[in-house]
């Protein structure tokens, strides 16, 4: 297909630029400015994002106003209640549904590879015990290139495809070893007669002395989390696994600067900051002064777990987490938990609040997850690791998009230069 079929025009200091208008097979249309400053000598500028596309995509597409988000064209709620988190990471990863062997396959190969190595484990017990669950993920994802030296050399597709899989495979066995590592209480070696969310499961909370069974409303809403939250175009933390890739580092490394990058409380750490939020409010009385806080612009405090920098409608995956929530909850025979009446209030004064309508700011999806999470036995601290084992299949399936496009080019914005100009060094005596 071509996609320049038109230019837009753009006049400034007595000059005239045409450029050229690229065009998506859906959303807004993308004006090429990659000549701009040979043409023009100027720079654009556009701090956070907002505006420009730092690459070409065809892996998840989201439309913010109308609250629609499909990974390879399949829409999210379609999803989330026919598939399950594997079949959504063939898909994102190879582009198409598989068929019945190509999913037995895809399986079995990230089955093989859910073990990690056993010297990772002296790797672990050099961490504090009180080390945050994501410190210790950063640290030990960004070591997987030191222990998977086969699968390092981004040129090979072959190594790639290694790479992926053992990424996906190993996320949740090393996720579960840092929550494990931070009790105090022995490794759970994944159980390949699991699937994957009942594995994860196991992991974290099996013990070797009593035997657990996982409850399979439990394991489907993990799997659940899982899918909602396994890609999201070209958000913060994949934008920096792009980036660190753009260089040509290889993908262990690349998926660790994903993970730093979605600690942050306005990307995956919202979770857990959310969770905390509801308790700090403690009870329904305290959701005024809440709500009169968030509004107020010289206190930083934010409804945490409310707005989205591009959904401006009801974040679908939300309206699925929120159904997860009520299985989960009653399964668990959760009622009347005090943080449950805080969040559902929260929920239902924001959405009627001016404030909140006029700007739009819906409940986002970590709103819900982590008061399911909460209410499987997960501690606060755990919330953004899941969000990482989730998200891990995203990041590598843009990766590997990245890695096998042609025009390719490492990552180096432009700045608008406002520090001091040329001035010569002053001796320390004369100043
Ligand atoms: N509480 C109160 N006010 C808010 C909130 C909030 N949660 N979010 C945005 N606003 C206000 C801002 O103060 C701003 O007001 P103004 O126009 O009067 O200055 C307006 O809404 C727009 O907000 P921005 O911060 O400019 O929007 P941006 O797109 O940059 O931010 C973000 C999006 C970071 C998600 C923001 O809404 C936020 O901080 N939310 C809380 C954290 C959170 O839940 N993050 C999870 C995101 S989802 C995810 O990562 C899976």
């Amino acid at each position: 297909m071509d996609k320049m079929i038109k230019n837009a025009t753009l006049s400034f200091n007595g000059k005239t630029i045409d450029l050229p208008i690229m065009q998506p097979t859906v959303g807004p249309e993308v004006i090429d400015i990659r000549k701009l400053y040979g043409q023009g000598d100027v720079f654009t500028y556009d701090p956070g994002f907002t505006s420009t596309a730092a690459c070409d995509s065809a892996i998840t597409y989201i439309d913010g106003d109308k609250g629609e988000l499909l990974y390879r064209g399949y829409p999210i709620e379609q999803l989330a209640e026919k598939s399950h988190f594997l079949e959504v990471c063939y898909l994102l990863l190879y582009g198409e549904l598989p068929d019945e062997g190509q999913m037995k396959d895809f399986e079995a190969r990230v089955t093989n590879h859910t073990m990690v190595h056993e010297q990772m484990h002296y790797f672990f017990r050099g961490f504090r015990r009180d080390s945050h669950p994501m410190a210790t993920m950063v640290g030990v994802v960004g070591a997987m290139s030191a222990f998977y030296h086969d699968s390092t050399d981004i040129n090979d597709p072959w190594q790639r495809e290694v790479a992926a899989i053992r990424m996906i495979a190993k996320l949740p066995t090393i996720a579960a070893m840092a929550y494990k590592y931070s009790l105090g209480q022995p490794f759970v070696y994944p159980k390949n007669s699991l699937d994957y969310p009942s594995n994860f499961l196991h992991m974290c909370f099996a013990v070797p002395c009593e035997d657990y069974v996982v409850d399979p409303i439990l394991s489907k809403a993990m799997d659940r989390i899982m899918m909602l939250h396994a890609d999201h175009e070209q958000n913060a933390s994949t934008s920096t696994v792009r980036l660190a890739g753009s260089s040509g580092a290889n993908p262990f490394a690349c998926v660790a600067a994903g993970i730093a990058c979605l600690w942050g409380p306005a990307h995956g750490g919202a979770n857990q900051a959310c969770l905390e939020m509801l308790r700090e409010i403690g009870t329904v009385e305290n959701i005024p002064d809440a709500i009169r806080r968030a509004k107020d612009k010289s206190d930083p405090f934010r409804l945490m777990g409310f707005g989205h920098r591009v959904y401006k409608n009801f974040d679908p995956r939300a309206k699925v987490m929120k159904e997860s929530a009520d299985e989960v909850l009653d399964l668990l025979g959760i009622h009347n938990n005090e943080t449950l009446k805080v969040a559902k209030e929260l929920e239902r004064i924001a959405l009627e609040d001016e404030y909140f309508v006029e700007k739009k700011l819906y409940p986002n999806v970590d709103f819900y997850s982590g008061i399911i999470l909460e209410a499987m036995g997960f501690p606060t601290s755990m919330f953004t690791p899941i969000f990482a084992v989730s998200r891990t299949v995203g990041w590598i399936s843009q990766w590997k998009e990245m890695i096998g496009d042609p025009t390719q080019k490492i990552g180096r914005p432009r700045q608008l230069y406002i520090g001091q100009t040329r001035r010569d060094y002053t001796d320390l005596a004369k100043r």
